[in-house]
């Protein structure tokens, strides 16, 4: 298959993906389900504005476009914040639906003959509309009221015996990041992913598996959010003021949550999720451990030791399929521990891609020779700001979006994001 009809299946998958999520009625549509996040039609004809940018008008918002020029304007991420846009005179449902069809269309004829040598604006438009998909999914678990989704598809069970448990990575180089061409070569990684280069790693140990919920009950009965002794100084103060006392949609009796408006049991072998980093610092330090760096996170996730190679996944160089990682949004969870043990790393890490973001103590950087790509605003005023580095991606993002070289970042109070934990120690 060609390029261009690769990326036109994978366009066609994740439009059929983000108009499941808005299918509901117009009143739903409109609704802010929390100031964190956009009203689902905000996202909707965002995401066929920034298409439309990238792949119809080479990035120049100068250069007409279909919209006029206020009503495009509504869609610009850095004029309006997510808690303002439920005001604004937005695109009704149909419109926007409309809109977006509209600028498909026109994407499928300039996809039409591209070169297989090209196509990284129409993977980064790709990658834009599944990341908004997950972001409507964190509005959708916020929202009260009966549950518009189904409890989402079933996964594999897990494997006893691995919460807990550490495998060494030893001291040494590997390679870090990627790049456009040569044998690092991801030709649709994103601009901060690359470029590709030697590191060299003191040796340190990582977890198997991330940290389950039951853990993280044990931290809750041992006063984890009632004592400063775990937290750093800004962390516990941001917990006494936004008074946490477990993972945001937990219940009280802390043995059952809230999840896309169902009431249900935690289970005990389900990785946390919905913790912030500050929570993730604690928990770390309680457990007698750290989080990784995203350096560490990388080498654990994609270097084999035994041939020196950079691997494409954590398992080798197959594309991710049901029985490697839980991608795609479909399950609405995180798969319990051990259920994936095909989709571990060379050094035995499992589950690294997929179920949970894991919050890493990195704050977002340029690599060394970092080139902003032509959406140039994706990274760069982000680096150097508040953010910590995620990795791995979640349950709710698309397998063909998502590297080991994938970087992720959120403000370190941030916790209704599908975000957990996994421990690293020194050596
Ligand atoms: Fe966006």
């Amino acid at each position: 298959m060609s390029t261009a009809e690769t990326l036109a299946r994978a366009l066609t998958r994740a439009r059929d993906r983000t108009l499941a999520l808005v299918d509901f009625d117009d009143t739903e549509l409109h609704r802010q389900y929390d100031p964190l996040m956009s009203p689902l039609v905000w996202d909707l004809a965002h995401i066929g504005q920034q298409e439309e940018l990238w792949l119809l008008r080479d990035g120049n918002p100068a250069r007409p476009g279909l919209l006029a020029a206020d009503v495009e304007g509504l869609y610009d991420a850095f004029t309006h914040s997510r808690a303002s846009r439920v005001s604004l005179p937005l695109l009704a449902p149909d419109e926007a639906r409309k809109y977006c069809a509209t600028v498909r269309s026109k994407v499928f004829d300039a996809l039409e003959g591209l070169p297989d040598e090209d196509g990284f604006e129409f993977a980064l438009v790709l990658s834009h509309e599944h990341q908004h998909d997950e972001t409507m999914l964190q509005a959708l678990n916020l929202r009260t009221g009966a549950p518009l989704l189904g409890p989402g598809a079933s996964l594999p069970a897990g494997r006893p015996g691995l919460a807990g448990t550490s495998v060494l990575v030893p001291a040494g180089e590997f390679v870090l990041g990627v790049d456009a061409t040569g044998d690092f070569a991801e030709p649709f990684a994103l601009d901060n992913e690359r470029p590709a280069h030697r590191v060299d790693v003191p040796a340190f140990r990582i977890g198997r598996v991330p940290v389950t919920n039951r853990e993280w009950r044990e931290f809750i009965d041992d006063g984890g959010y009632r004592h400063p002794t775990w937290w750093t100084e800004r962390g516990w103060e941001h917990a006494v003021a936004a008074g946490l006392t477990a993972p945001q949609f937990w219940n009280p009796d802390h043995t059952s949550r809230i999840r896309f408006g169902r009431n249900e049991d935690l289970l005990d072998d389900e990785p946390v999720q919905h913790v912030s980093y500050f929570e993730a610092q604690a928990y770390a330090r309680w457990a007698g451990a750290r989080l990784p760096t995203e350096i560490e996170w990388e080498k654990a996730c994609a270097w084999d030791p035994a041939t020196g190679v950079r691997r494409r996944y954590p398992w080798g160089s197959r594309e991710p399929t049901a029985e490697l990682a839980n991608l795609g949004g479909a399950a609405l969870r995180p798969a319990p521990v051990g259920a994936y043990p095909a989709g571990a790393s060379a050094f035995r890490v499992e589950q690294m891609l997929g179920d949970v973001w894991e919050w890493t103590s990195s704050p977002l950087r340029p690599w060394p020779g970092f080139a902003p790509m032509i959406y140039q605003r994706y990274s760069q005023p982000f680096f150097g700001g508040d953010y910590r580095v995620l990795r791995g991606g979640s349950w709710a993002v698309a397998g063909e979006i998502l590297r080991p070289s994938f970087r992720n970042w959120d403000h370190p109070y941030r916790r209704q994001i599908f975000a957990g934990v996994r421990l690293a120690w020194d050596v």
